[in-house]
């Protein structure tokens, strides 16, 4: 412990004279009169409608129950809570006094009008590669949003580490500034989902691992990573699921918040479809060329072949535990589970996603199981309107470690789940409230 406070010591002392050295603080920009949303063309502002969606720019900028882009939603980061920015066009408690040149460095550099840094929790480290264009239709469709007055809660950054001149020091170890560079070598689609991707939606941003500082791990891209208690699995080769993300199931996925092979996104990844690629707003070309880019990315066009036998293989395990009378594990899940999450033929209902191919059962940690236990999944989370129950109050932790290791033994060929007793109660002490 003690050890690991010097270590911090040191590279905070180490990060603050990078800051000093290399001038921390920028100029301010001036601010100008607030732009009238008429001198805004429809056709920039539709745009930046857009792009605000596939960005879910609103899911880290309205608090819950609050207006559109108000702010006030905190986001966790393991150094505290930092509160997403009221970006309406609000003069006093918003950037309705901002230019377009004021907006641009913010997104481009990560620097607020008034010259100080912005926390890297704003992921101006995926939007320095948004073009001007885009960044000019952003700016468009914020300032013509209606401006709402609300002061956002200062964030919970203990010092030193909330002195300004660090930011600048991480900065200088861990950001670079520069647009997105087409590969020249990839189709224009796959282009295009790689800029949404990596410039505007910044899956990296949960998906890639990071370092002891907060920075994404260059070398790891996409390599899954834990985000809020939950992992947020590989997107690359190393992807556990037993079909891999093709094409298809990634946009369904994407687009609709299930996929019929995979099963329902929860947690942190709701948002980006609920408040982002599910809108129609979005055209159904951009959340294509998304999943272009991720499929390539993970290889399935080796493994699209294997599809249809890894289903029926899956399908094939779902009836375990309907007969077994002497097995106590199998009776418990035939007892709370069975009923919706049986399949019969070869490939699974919609409404029913089938557990053996779902990667809460196939990652390395039982995380994602534990919490689809005992959270249950939410109408909005999934497929629209779909529920499963919540358990946190029906089961003790020594029984949702039953079911876990009782599913992973049947259902999978992987390595059993270690320690499961521990892990539901260090899940269960940090559940929501509502729970
Ligand atoms: C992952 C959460 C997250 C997302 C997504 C996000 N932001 Fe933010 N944003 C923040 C946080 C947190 C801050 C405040 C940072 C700070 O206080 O240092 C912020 C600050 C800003 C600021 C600076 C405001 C100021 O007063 O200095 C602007 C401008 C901004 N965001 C625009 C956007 C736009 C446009 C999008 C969508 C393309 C977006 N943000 C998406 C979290 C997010
Ligand atoms: C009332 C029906 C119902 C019951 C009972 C039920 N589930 Fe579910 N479960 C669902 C539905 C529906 C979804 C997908 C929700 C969505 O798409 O919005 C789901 C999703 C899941 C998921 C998420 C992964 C995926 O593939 O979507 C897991 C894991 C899971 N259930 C496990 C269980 C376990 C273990 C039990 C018993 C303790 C159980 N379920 C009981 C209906 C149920
Ligand atoms: C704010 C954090 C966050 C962002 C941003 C994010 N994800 Fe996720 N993602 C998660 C989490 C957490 C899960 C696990 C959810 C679950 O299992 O229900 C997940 C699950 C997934 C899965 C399912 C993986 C599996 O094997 O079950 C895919 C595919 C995915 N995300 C793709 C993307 C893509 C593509 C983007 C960018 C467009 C993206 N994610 C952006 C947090 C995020």
């Amino acid at each position: 412990m003690i050890r690991r406070s010097a270590i911090a010591v040191i590279v905070v002392a180490f990060l603050g004279l990078l800051g000093f050295v290399f001038l921390s603080r920028r100029p301010a920009i001036a601010p100008i009169e607030r732009p009238n949303p008429a001198s805004f063309t429809a056709e920039s502002i539709a745009k930046g409608e857009v792009l605000s969606a596939v960005g879910h720019c609103v899911s880290c900028h309205t608090r819950p129950g609050g207006q559109p882009f108000a702010g006030g939603y905190g986001v966790n980061t393991p150094f505290g809570i930092i509160y997403g920015s009221n970006i309406t066009p609000d003069p006093k408690t918003g950037i309705g006094l901002w230019s377009l040149e004021a907006f641009a460095r913010a997104m481009h550099e990560g620097v607020s009008q008034d010259g100080s840094h912005l926390f890297a929790a704003f992921p101006y480290n995926a939007y320095t590669e948004l073009s001007d264009d885009d960044v000019t239709a952003l700016y468009a469709y914020l300032m013509t949003r209606p401006p709402v007055s609300a002061t956002v809660p200062r964030n919970t950054i203990p010092f030193p580490l909330n002195i300004s001149s660090l930011q600048e020091g991480w900065k200088i170890l861990f950001f670079r500034s520069g647009r997105y560079r087409t590969d020249p070598a990839k189709s224009a689609e796959w282009n295009r989902g790689a800029y949404l991707a990596e410039a505007l939606s910044d899956c990296g941003g949960c998906h890639t691992p990071r370092n002891a500082l907060g920075a994404e791990k260059v070398r790891e891209t996409y390599a899954g990573a834990v985000i809020d208690n939950w992992i947020a699995p590989a997107l690359t080769e190393a992807n556990p699921s037993p079909v891999a993300w093709t094409q298809e199931e990634l946009f369904s996925y994407l687009r609709t918040g299930v996929g019929r092979m995979h099963g329902a996104a929860g947690a942190t990844m709701t948002p980006v479809i609920r408040e982002g690629l599910a809108l129609s707003v979005v055209p159904d070309s951009d959340v294509r060329a998304i999943a272009i880019y991720f499929s390539d990315i993970d290889h399935a066009g080796a493994r699209e072949s294997d599809v249809g036998a890894a289903t029926r293989g899956a399908v094939e395990t779902s009836s375990l535990g309907s007969g077994q009378e002497y097995d106590p594990d199998a009776n418990l899940y035939a007892a709370a589970c069975l009923s919706c999450h049986y399949n019969t033929g070869t490939v699974p209902l919609a409404a029913r996603p089938e557990l053996a191919l779902s990667s809460a059962l196939t990652l390395p940690e039982p995380t994602n199981f534990i919490q689809v236990v005992l959270q249950g999944v939410s109408n909005t989370d999934g497929a629209l309107g779909l529920v499963m129950p919540a358990y946190a109050s029906s089961f003790t932790d020594a029984e949702v470690a039953r079911l876990a290791a009782y599913l992973r033994r049947t259902r999978t060929t992987r390595p059993p789940w270690t320690d499961l007793e521990n892990k539901v109660s260090a899940v269960r002490r940090e559940l929501p409230a509502s729970h």
